[in-house]
């Protein structure tokens, strides 16, 4: 594993170390993180190594967590696991989804992207079907129609371009079903390439190059009291309106893409103690609003924007009409 990362004098001497214990402390954010991932990676080439870490809370192991990610992500280290939890430093984050690459709609991001740019968000997530993969669907489809080599470059371009228009904020992409086509389709017709790395979807669309966090499909996604989903998870369709839907199959705070409809729902639970609000909210899509295969829909266009203060999400979900938030 290579990894470019430099120590500083007092990590390099914490490294150099060949004590069995050794304790190096320092103020938040200093350098004791990265000194202890260098660390885990002495004996990473013996088959039987594990580590274990310890953090004081869920808290500070998410911001560990965090950091690692970045760490290792040059070296191809990914993260396993079905919770993702953004970091407790971000207090907001822009999330798009149902972009349907090459299907997408320009006018539409741009709108989005230009709000975020002005509330100045903190992180972009990608929830999901960023990318349509028309020629893995097994449903009947059109040869003549985009190929997969060019929904891979399409997709590339557009992490790129988001990294370009938000070039100091993590970034982050979920695939969702769409995305998950690619995965159906090597285990029905080329089996023997699953787990390869060079068949990793992550891996095609060079999101290490764009510095795009990758979060394996179908993970859990918590930012504050909220969880973010894709939405396919929910079984049938979404119905008038998929917010409420999504909340009372998750039960609990939730924001949701899949439907490509703006919806918002609340209610109140009553219980031994004070009784609580739970919220839920779905999103609209960022792609053509009258594909071939279903030109009569309910879709809108749509982002959110979520702030936090502690724990408490705030959530601001927008339409789009046109090139311009309604
Ligand atoms: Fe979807």
């Amino acid at each position: 594993m290579t990894i470019q990362w430099q120590p500083q004098p007092k990590q390099a001497i914490a490294l150099a170390s060949t004590e069995d214990e050794i304790l190096f402390g320092g103020a938040r954010g200093g350098g004791m993180p990265d000194t202890g991932h260098a660390w885990l990676l002495y004996d990473i080439d013996k088959p039987s190594y594990r580590a274990l870490v310890i953090r004081k809370n869920y808290t500070d192991l998410s911001d560990w967590l965090d950091r690692a990610q970045r760490f290792y992500f040059n070296a191809g280290g990914k993260l396993v696991g079905d919770t993702f939890i953004f970091p407790s430093a971000c207090n907001s984050v822009g999330v798009i989804g149902d972009i349907h690459i090459p299907y997408q709609d320009n006018d539409a991001i741009e709108a989005a992207f230009a709000e975020m740019e002005a509330q100045k968000i903190e992180s972009l997530f990608i929830n999901g079907d960023m990318l349509d993969f028309y020629q893995l669907s097994f449903h009947e489809k059109d040869p003549r129609n985009v190929h997969f080599k060019q929904e891979i470059e399409a997709g590339r371009q557009f992490l790129e371009y988001c990294r370009y228009r938000f070039p100091d904020i993590p970034i982050y992409f979920i695939p969702g079903n769409h995305e998950n086509r690619f995965e159906r389709y090597l285990r029905v017709k080329a089996s023997e390439l699953l787990d390869m790395d060079e068949f990793r979807l992550d891996v095609l669309l060079h999101v290490a190059e764009y510095g795009v966090q990758f979060i394996p499909f179908r993970s859990k996604v918590v930012f504050g009291d909220f969880l973010i989903e894709h939405g396919d998870k929910i079984p049938g369709a979404g119905g008038v309106v998929p917010a409420r839907t999504a909340l009372m199959r998750l039960k609990t705070n939730c924001l949701i893409n899949h439907f490509h409809k703006t919806s918002d729902s609340s209610q109140r639970v009553y219980g031994p103690d004070d009784s609580t609000t739970i919220r839920g909210y779905s999103l609209g899509c960022l792609c053509e609003l009258t594909p071939e295969y279903l030109e009569i829909n309910e879709w809108n266009h749509g982002f959110a924007i979520l702030k936090r203060n502690g724990n408490l999400v705030q959530v601001n979900n927008y339409e789009i009409e046109g090139n311009q938030i309604v």
